[in-house]
Formats: structure tokens, C-alpha cells, sequence
């Protein structure tokens, strides 16, 4: 899940180093992983390697080792989110051969490495760190003892198993950089004058907005005017059929005078609820897609954490105003039902970042049995967005801390607005009710933007009160169950209390034993809660617990829970727009808090690209 960029320019074309355009571009990626930071830059003048790197975060590392300023109009940089051997200095990124005439970094696992490397220790190799990465170092040394770079760095992708993202460096061929892709993301940006290849295309945005993102098995190299790409089997890829062009701009991926991008990208949620919906409505993608969802026989959803919960929601969505069953399923756990996919079998999936590994292989799985794929994805070139029959996009923008919010609510539209679709062509809705849903629908943005008006106050304040709680709930009934799901994720993830998510008619089967005085319980109370959701508060305050209930005032009263964070009062169909807003606004003001970064929690990284 590590994040990896490299850069090649031609000396006159850039007024920035090289070394500043990949530090800043690590900036972008260090949501990927941030135990360790390195950089590699092509001194070609001294004909050596400059390696600068350490255990901790970018700003400091950089600070520390100036990385802006090392010369060089070639490098590659790594941010690491630690998979073999520790967060340490020497297992920092990029990994260099026994001559420190090659460097590279490594985003995956190389499953044989101990095989490759003891192979390499016989020939008299020796290696310095715990990775599994060096050994790519090591083997492309061994290799081009005998050939050009590029010949030895394809045998040794030949001989590497598991999962890769690699660029490579080499003293050899000072102005090139090699690459080479298995099942983790990299993509190409192409410039006049330098040319970039990274794990996202936000850390390449300030430079290009043309990209080539690799498809697996994909190999190659760059040099500051030229691409060359081909597949493991050698048939050279004709590179302007592949070329994206995305619309996406350098200062969406800044804080833009928020403190933290979680919080930004809460405030964000009115506008890219807008996008989306106007993007949608825009063109008959919706109504292609629902369509093939016609041709159906079984539903199948899947997806992994936060959109998973706009999984769950989209099955709540569809089954109520189409009367046709989805089967959702965690992405992780596709083993288990796999063998229920058949031809003719729709699956579903949910993706922000089209790259969670989980995710693809189960997708992947239900298309080897003759599934159609639908992806509904914030990044269109991305391998779940290029591998899936048919692909709908969230437009949220990118998103950038790790805890997912904008791209949930976005997730959420699209599924509603997809089902809505799909009821009028299975008959459910006629064309003047389809109209009205839709334009009930177009509200999304700004019913969130009431929401956060109306609850970021509450949610302050409900922060300072709960920051030292070591465990709380979320309860909810009906659509309130997936809503409560997120908000447990949501909180322990950036706050690190234990917080965990029931149907409140569960609570009475088992959690309620842990309930005592002053015990936070927070209520997601949606429409389609009824009544039965205030005997759950009830049941709540007779043992001393800290009720919390996010309702629309009307709702106060019967109720009766101690605190109200009061949301507007909507539509049912709005209800994920108005009840959402709060609980994120409880998590990252309890993160904060409790004096922890929402944007960089422990061991998470945002693209999950490892099983
Ligand atoms: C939680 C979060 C993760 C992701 C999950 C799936 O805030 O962001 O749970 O939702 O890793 O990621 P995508 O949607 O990129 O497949």
C-alpha cells in the first residue's frame, strides 16, 4: 500500500528540481503509507546514486535530509507503509544493489523473495535489509552484468511473484526510469520535457493532466521524452489509444486553508453531491447501466469498509423501490460465495479508489463465472474502473484523508439514483414518479451542507465530552444500521476509541451487558426506524447511558434521548445526507481532540492494495 513516483526531465524544461517535483509529489501519496520516506536521485555527473531516506513522516525526513535541494533530473521516491521488515532507516525505500548503482521502489509483496534471495546471497550478493524488495535490486545487477538495464530488469519481473508496482533506477542509463506493474496501481504522466510515473494521479496532477494508467502485466520505461510500454510477453502498446485526460486540478489535492483534508473534504460534500448528480443526469449512463442491471438474474454487491456501508445501502435502495434482491458481500470474504455467481449474474462493485485488492479479486472471480461487472468508482482509469463491462463515476474529486467521507455520500447518490432508474424500467415507478424522485434527489448537496451547518457545533462540543470515553455504540434501525456501521468505522479509525455498530434491536441480544453510567450510545433515527427505536433509547437510559440521538427535531420528544443532534428534516430518500454529516464531524473532532492527525491514522493506508 505504499506510494511510489518517478520523475525524469530534461535539465532546461523545469525551473523546479527534480527532487522537489517528487518530494511534493510524495506529499500527495503519503496517504498511502507513511512509516518511511525515501528518495533516489541520479547524480549522472559523478555517475552515482544519491539516497536519502528514514523511518518517520515526509515533512520531517525531508526537512532532515533537504530533500528538495539534491541535485539530479532523474529520481523516484517512496512513501512505505510496512509489509516485510520494519518501519527502519534500512528498510526505508527506495533499496539499492551491493554497488548502489541501482535503486528502486517497491509497492506490493514479491511472495519468493527468500527463494530469489538466496539464490542471489550463493552468488555473492549481500543485502542489507529485511525487505523483500532489495532482492529486485540485487537480481537486476546480477542480470545486467550481461545486458542493458532494461533486458535485466524484464527477466527479473519474470521471475517475481505476488504483487508489484516498481520503478527502477539505474547509474547505467541516467535519464531513464524503469516500470513495471502486478495487480498494484502506477500510472504515466505524460508532459513535454518530463515525464512521471506514480501509484495516483493527484501527485502527478501539478504537472500533466494526461496519463497512462498500466494494466497488469505492463512494462516499460521513461525518459524525459520518450514512453515506451509493452506487455510481459514483449507486444509493444500503441500508447495514443491508452491516453486519459482528466479534469481534476492540482489545488484539489491542497487543504485550501483547512488545518486537515478530512475536514475539507467534509465541507466538500454540498458541491461534489451537486457534481455528481448534475454529471449524472447530465448523459445516459444511468439509464445504459440500468439496462444491463434488466438483464440481470441475480444482484450481487460487494465492496470493502466505508464502501461497503454504501453497499448495504445500495441494497436497502434497490430493494425497496425495486423489489429485486442484492446479495452484498465483503470483497475479502468472495471465496465463500463465489460458487453462487453464474452467466447471466450482475455483481456490483463499489470502489473509491478502483484499486482495493479485495475488491478486484472478487470481482475478478465473478467474471470468470460469467458475471457482468458494474463499478461505481471515483477513479476511471483505475484497473476496477478499466477491467469492469461497464463503469459508473462518483465524481467526488479526489479524496485525500484516508478516513473516507465525500466519497461515501457520493457512493450513496449514485446507488440511489441507480435504483431509482432500474425501479422505472422494471416497471415499479412510472415516468412522472421517476422525475420526482430524481429531483428530490438533486437536493443531496445541499441537505448536507444544512446538515453540517446544524451539527458541526454539536459535534465540537459532543467531542470534548466523549474524548476520554474508551467505548461507545451506534445504533440504528433500517437505513440508520449501514448509516451506524460507518459511524463506528468512522470514529475508531481516526480516534482510536473502540466504538462499534448494532441494529438497535440487536443491543438487547448481548451489548447492552457492557452498558452502564455515562456509557455513550449515539441513535441514527431515519424514518423507516419507527417507533420502536425510542424503546431502545429507553432501554439505554435505564441503565445510566449517555443517549445521543441524530433526529430531526420532531423526533425529540418521543425519543427521549439526553442529547439531540438536531438534522434537517427530509425526504426519507435525503436522510443519508442529512444524518451523515454529523458523525463525521464526531469523528474528527474527537481525533483532534484527542490530539491525533485525522488524515494520517495508524496503520491504514487509503488505497488497500494487499490481501
Ligand atoms: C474507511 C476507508 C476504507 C475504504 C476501503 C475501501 O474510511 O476509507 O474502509 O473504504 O479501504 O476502499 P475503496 O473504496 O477505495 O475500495
Amino acid at each position: 500500500m505504499c506510494g511510489i513516483i518517478g520523475v525524469t526531465c530534461l535539465p532546461s524544461s523545469r525551473n523546479q528540481k527534480v527532487a522537489e517535483i517528487i518530494t511534493n509529489g510524495l506529499r500527495s501519496l503519503e496517504y498511502r503509507g507513511y512509516d518511511s520516506v525515501g528518495i533516489a536521485m541520479i547524480d549522472a555527473s559523478e555517475r552515482r546514486i544519491i539516497i536519502k531516506k528514514s523511518d518517520g513522516m515526509l515533512e520531517q525526513v525531508a526537512k532532515r535530509y533537504d530533500f528538495p535541494n539534491t541535485p539530479g533530473f532523474t529520481g523516484i521516491g517512496h512513501t512505505r507503509w510496512a509489509t516485510h521488515g520494519a518501519p527502519t532507516q534500512i528498510n526505508a525505500h527506495p533499496q539499492v544493489d551491493c554497488k548502489q548503482e541501482i535503486a528502486v521502489v517497491h509497492n506490493g509483496i514479491v511472495k519468493n523473495f527468500l527463494e530469489l534471495k538466496r539464490e542471489l546471497e550463493a552468488k555473492g550478493h549481500i543485502f542489507k535489509s529485511e525487505t523483500d524488495t532489495e532482492v529486485i535490486a540485487h537480481m537486476v545487477e546480477e542480470l545486467s552484468k550481461n545486458s542493458d538495464t532494461f533486458t535485466a530488469f524484464k527477466k527479473t519481473v519474470s521471475m517475481l511473484e505476488g504483487s508489484y508496482a516498481l520503478a527502477l533506477v539505474s547509474v547505467k542509463e541516467p535519464d531513464k526510469i524503469f516500470f513495471a506493474r502486478r495487480e498494484s496501481p502506477l500510472i504515466i504522466g505524460i508532459s513535454e520535457g518530463i515525464n512521471l510515473i506514480a501509484s495516483d494521479i493527484p501527485a502527478m496532477l501539478d504537472h500533466t493532466n494526461a496519463f497512462i494508467p498500466l494494466s497488469d502485466g505492463e512494462i516499460g520505461w521513461i525518459s524525459p521524452s520518450h514512453v515506451h510500454l509493452e506487455s510481459l510477453s514483449g507486444e509493444v502498446v500503441d500508447l495514443k489509444k491508452r491516453i486519459i485526460y482528466v479534469d481534476w486540478k492540482s489545488d484539489m489535492v491542497r487543504k485550501g486553508g483547512y488545518p486537515h483534508f478530512m475536514i475539507k473534504e467534509i465541507h466538500e460534500q454540498p458541491q461534489v453531491l451537486k457534481n455528481t448528480y448534475e454529471g449524472l443526469m447530465s448523459d445516459d449512463i444511468l439509464d445504459r447501466a440500468a439496462d444491463l442491471l434488466m438483464r440481470g438474474e441475480k444482484l450481487f454487491v460487494t465492496a470493502a469498509g466505508t464502501s461497503y456501508h454504501a453497499s448495504l445501502l445500495l441494497k436497502l435502495f434497490f430493494e425497496k423501490l425495486t423489489g429485486k434482491i442484492v446479495y452484498p458481500f465483503i470483497a475479502s470474504e468472495f471465496r465463500t460465495v463465489e460458487h453462487l455467481a453464474d452467466r447471466g449474474d450482475i455483481i456490483m462493485v463499489v470502489s473509491q479508489s478502483g484499486e482495493t485488492i479485495d475488491t478486484m479479486k472478487a470481482m475478478r472471480a465473478f467474471r470468470a463465472r460469467g458475471a457482468t461487472a458494474v463499478a461505481i468508482t471515483n477513479v476511471m482509469g483505475s484497473t476496477i474502473g478499466r477491467e469492469a463491462d461497464f463503469t459508473i463515476p462518483m465524481r467526488a474529486g479526489p479524496e485525500i484523508g484516508v478516513a473516507a467521507t465525500k466519497t461515501f455520500l457520493t457512493q450513496a447518490l449514485v446507488a440511489s439514483l441507480l435504483s431509482i432508474k432500474f425501479s422505472s424500467k422494471v416497471g415499479k415507478m412510472g415516468k412522472d414518479e421517476e422525475r420526482g424522485a430524481l429531483a428530490i434527489l438533486g437536493e443531496a448537496g445541499r441537505i448536507a451542507g444544512e446538515s453540517i451547518a446544524m451539527t458541526e457545533g454539536a459535534a465540537k462540543g459532543m467531542a470534548e465530552r466523549i474524548h476520554t470515553t474508551k467505548s461507545l455504540y451506534f445504533l440504528g434501525r433500517g437505513l440508520g444500521v449501514p448509516l451506524a456501521y460507518e459511524a463506528a468505522l468512522k470514529l475508531k479509525e481516526i480516534s482510536y476509541i473502540h466504538a462499534e455498530a448494532y441494529p438497535a434491536g440487536e443491543s438487547k441480544h448481548g451489548p447492552i451487558a457492557l452498558v452502564e453510567r455515562d456509557f455513550p450510545v449515539f441513535f441514527i433515527v431515519s424514518s423507516d426506524s419507527s417507533d420502536e427505536i425510542a424503546s431502545n433509547v429507553a432501554e439505554m437510559n435505564a441503565r445510566g447511558a449517555l443517549t445521543v440521538a441524530l433526529a430531526p427535531e420532531k423526533f425529540k420528544e418521543k425519543l427521549g434521548a439526553k442529547v439531540l443532534f438536531r438534522v434537517p428534516e427530509v425526504d426519507p430518500m435525503l436522510e443519508p445526507y442529512a444524518l451523515t454529516p454529523p458523525f463525521q464531524l464526531l469523528a474528527y473532532y474527537t481525533a483532534v481532540r484527542r490530539g491525533y492527525n485525522p488524515d494520517r491514522p495508524r496503520n491504514l493506508a487509503k488505497t488497500v492494495t494487499v490481501e
